[in-house]
C-alpha cells in the first residue's frame, strides 16, 4: 500500500485528535509532524490534547510536535470550548517537555517540505494562520507542499459559528484568503456543509457501536467526542461529527471522494455580518479556479475506517488520568 508522507496541521480537541490517531494507525498514513495553531481550545490545552492523543496510540516523542501561532493574524481569537469543552473531555496527562520540538511551526512546515520538495502533503484541519504565515515567509513552500487538505467553510450553505461562517475560515478569515490566493497547485477543501453534516455526522447509535470497542484508542475517542456530540445534538445535528479526519480520509483514500468540483473560493475578510463566509464561484462565473471542492463523500467507508482505527491495539506511552483501563 502507498503511504502518504503528510503533515498534521491542527488545533487539537475533539476531531482534531481523531485526525491525528488516523494518521498514527492507518497503514497509507506516514506521520512526519504535528504542528499546533491558535483555534478550538486554548492554545496549551491543545498541547496537552496532543501529547495525549500521542500517548495513548504510544508514539508520544515518535513523531515531532511543533507549537505554532498563537493567535490569528488581525483578529482576536474565537474559541470553540462551547462545543468542544477541553476538547478531551477532562482528561490530564503530565506534559513531557521534551517530546516539544524547539522548531515553530511555521518553520517546520517550510522546512520539512522544502527537504522534500512535492513529496509531502500537508492537512490543515484548523485555522489557517501557520499556512498562511508559511506562504508569507517564504515563497517557495507554496511549491514545495504536494497537495494541502483543508477542512474549513461551506459550499455556499450555512455556516456553523455564525449563519454564515464556519470555525476555521471564522476565526482567521486573513489567513484563509492568502492561502487562497497563495497559488496552491492541488489545493483540496472539505466543507462543513454539506460534507460534514451529511456525510462526515454518525448517529448516536452507530457512534455508540463505534465506542463499544474495547481498546485504549476507543475509550479515549469516546471521551473527546462525546461532549461535542452532546452540544450537536442540542443545536440540531443528529450525530457525532467528523470534518477533521473525513479530510484527512480524502487524501489517503480519494476513492472515498465521490465528487469534486473546481471553483473559485473567497473568503470574507470585509463585512462582520459575513465574516470568514467561503464564497465558492463554479465555472459560470468565469473566475479562474483556485481549489478542488469536495462535493460528497462516502461517509460509509470513512465509518469502517474509523472502526478498523478503533481495533488498533496500543498501549499508552504515559497514563492519562481519566482514562479507564
Ligand atoms: C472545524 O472547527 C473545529 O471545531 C473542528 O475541529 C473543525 O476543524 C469545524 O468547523
Ligand atoms: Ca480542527
Amino acid at each position: 500500500m502507498q503511504k502518504h508522507p503528510i503533515i498534521i496541521d491542527n488545533d487539537t480537541a475533539q476531531d482534531d485528535c481523531v485526525t491525528i490517531l488516523l494518521a498514527l494507525t492507518d497503514p497509507a498514513a506516514d506521520l512526519r509532524a504535528i504542528t499546533t495553531v491558535a483555534g478550538n481550545v486554548p492554545f496549551d490545552r491543545q498541547v496537552a490534547n496532543a501529547q495525549m492523543t500521542l500517548s495513548v496510540a504510544g508514539r508520544l516523542g515518535d513523531v515531532p510536535l511543533h507549537l505554532g501561532c498563537r493567535q490569528p493574524m488581525l483578529r482576536p481569537w474565537v474559541s470553540a470550548e462551547e462545543v468542544h469543552g477541553d476538547g478531551s473531555g477532562g482528561l490530564e496527562i503530565e506534559l513531557d517537555p521534551d517530546a516539544i520540538s524547539d522548531e515553530h511551526a511555521v518553520d517546520a512546515l517550510i522546512r520539512l517540505t522544502a527537504e522534500q520538495p512535492g513529496e509531502i502533503s500537508v492537512v490543515a484541519i484548523g485555522p489557517l494562520t501557520n499556512i498562511a504565515t508559511a506562504v508569507v515567509k517564504d515563497r517557495r513552500f507554496v511549491e514545495n507542499v504536494k497537495s494541502l487538505y483543508i477542512m474549513g467553510g461551506s459550499n455556499n450553505g450555512r455556516g456553523n459559528t455564525t449563519s454564515s461562517a464556519e470555525f476555521n475560515f471564522y476565526v482567521d478569515p486573513h489567513a484563509a484568503q492568502i492561502v487562497m490566493e497563495a497559488g496552491f497547485t492541488d489545493l483540496h477543501i472539505v466543507t462543513w456543509d454539506p460534507i460534514t453534516i451529511r456525510d462526515a455526522t454518525y448517529s448516536r447509535a452507530r457512534y455508540d457501536q463505534l465506542t463499544s470497542i474495547d481498546t485504549p484508542i476507543a475509550a479515549f475517542f469516546k471521551k473527546v467526542c462525546d461532549a461535542t456530540l452532546s452540544f450537536n445534538e442540542s443545536v440540531g445535528i443528529d450525530g457525532s461529527t467528523h470534518p477533521d479526519s473525513i479530510t484527512l480520509a480524502a487524501l489517503l483514500y480519494p476513492e472515498l471522494v465521490l465528487e469534486e468540483g473546481r471553483y473559485r473560493v473567497d473568503v470574507d475578510t470585509q463585512s462582520e455580518l459575513t465574516m470568514g463566509y467561503s464564497a465558492m464561484a463554479w465555472d459560470k462565473f468565469g473566475s479562474e479556479a483556485n481549489a478542488h471542492v469536495v462535493e460528497r463523500m462516502d461517509g460509509e467507508a470513512f465509518y469502517d475506517i474509523l472502526a478498523r482505527m478503533l481495533q488498533t491495539p496500543s498501549v499508552p506511552s504515559r497514563p492519562i488520568d481519566g482514562l479507564a483501563g
